[in-house]
């Protein structure tokens, strides 16, 4: 029988991700695949949720997101970046940055119009594009550098065009854009008018004394950038799905009306957690970049030590390794052998790309993890490590 779903979403049936993680627990492997904290939620925020649950706050929460949490998220992007945001007209709550993002496409993008993504690419970004019915062209971004295209960007740009989907920090490469980098892109939208979907998630999980700049803080991109971002990464708390978007009124307006036709509304005890969550001190943000940074740099000293190559992350959970000294010139072959033969998971790049030549023997590895599991993932990588007294 052929499949019922429908023709527009039959790439994106089977996620890598879910496979992935299910060969980690099948084989007991390793997991330096999905992008999941091995730490727990602050116990303050979860002492929140919970007391809203007792209290008896179970209920519909309001379509557009609890005052407290809203207020809270404007607060946050006034406090970090100057942003100045109206709790009532310019924020959404949403099911995780993922509801973010699909509602964000859904409203925005007409059957046919196009939308630009730089390749590696999040792979929800290419399922919400179909879900639109828009068409999706992608920049390639290359491994080690990673660095922006504005001619291939250009290139790409036509009357179709609607929007670009942006990621900084970004996922997998760990690249945090610099501040000329998205000066570029923002006057590229500018002159072609087009809307930026900036997808921030990783905001607070900067490194090396980096900070974050939304591109919605440059000059003249308020109006025209939809900045996403949810709670799941910062307070270590992804199964609760609250997250967000903000833009301008209008912006705003036009995709909650997609949100209220998904979810109507997100879970209501979470929101009290995170909005206390955003208000934490300077102090909390700074110790849970740096905690973990010093995870990125056992997992970058091992593979330094192994001899693979890798992109040097500024931001985020992941890197970016080629795999192809450890036999990995097929990096999806090798993920997907990986969990058994090799007792680790990693995620082939592939997976968050159109076209995969540039990417074929890179796997991305996660460092949100315990030391001793990123020690455990360095042991097994080194054992398929070629032996140096045999070589030739
Ligand atoms: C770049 C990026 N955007 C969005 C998401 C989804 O966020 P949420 O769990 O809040 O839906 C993730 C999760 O891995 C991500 O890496």
């Amino acid at each position: 029988m052929s499949s019922p779903l429908v023709s527009r979403m039959q790439g994106f049936a089977d996620s890598i991700f879910s496979e992935m993680t299910q060969r980690a627990l099948q084989y007991d492997a390793v997991n330096l695949g999905q992008g999941f904290p091995d730490q727990d939620t602050p116990a303050a925020l979860k002492q929140i949720a919970q007391d809203q649950i007792a209290s008896g706050a179970n209920q519909y929460a309001p379509g557009i997101g609890k005052p407290v949490l809203r207020q809270a998220i404007a607060e946050h992007q006034r406090r970090f970046y100057g942003l100045t945001v109206d709790p009532d007209t310019e924020v959404l709550v949403t099911v995780g940055a993922t509801e973010a993002l699909t509602a964000t496409v859904l409203a925005l993008v007409e059957p046919g119009d196009e939308v630009i993504t730089f390749e590696p690419f999040f792979d929800i970004y290419a399922s919400a594009i179909a879900v639109a019915g828009g068409v999706q062209r992608t920049v390639p971004m290359l491994f080690p550098d990673f660095a922006m295209d504005f001619d291939g960007l250009k290139e790409q740009i036509n009357d179709r065009t609607r929007a670009i989907m942006l990621n900084n920090p970004h996922n997998p490469t760990g690249r945090v854009f610099s501040e000329e980098e998205l000066s570029q892109l923002a006057a590229i939208a500018i002159q072609h008018d087009l809307i930026v979907i900036s997808d921030e998630v990783y905001e607070h999980l900067v490194f090396d004394g980096l900070t974050h700049t939304p591109i919605a803080a440059l000059p003249g991109m308020a109006q025209r950038t939809l900045t996403v971002s949810s709670g799941g990464k910062t307070f270590s708390a992804t199964g609760w799905k609250v997250g967000w978007v903000h833009g301008n009124a209008e912006l705003i307006s036009a995709v909650k009306a997609v949100k209220q036709a998904m979810t109507f509304a997100a879970s209501g005890p979470f929101q009290d957690a995170i909005a206390e969550g955003l208000g934490f001190s300077d102090k909390f943000f700074a110790a849970g970049a740096e905690d973990l940074q010093s995870r990125r740099d056992l997992l970058l000293a091992g593979l330094t030590e192994i001899g693979i190559p890798f992109a040097q992350p500024a931001g985020t959970y992941f890197v970016v390794a080629d795999v192809s000294g450890l036999g990995g010139a097929d990096a999806l072959a090798f993920c997907r052998r990986a969990p058994k033969e090799y007792g680790v998971v990693a995620v082939p790049v592939s997976a968050f790309c159109a076209t995969t030549d540039h990417s074929a023997s890179l796997v991305r590895l996660a460092y949100c993890k315990r030391p001793e599991t990123i020690s455990a993932g360095i042991d097994k990588l080194a054992a398929l490590a070629p032996d140096p007294a045999k070589m030739p």
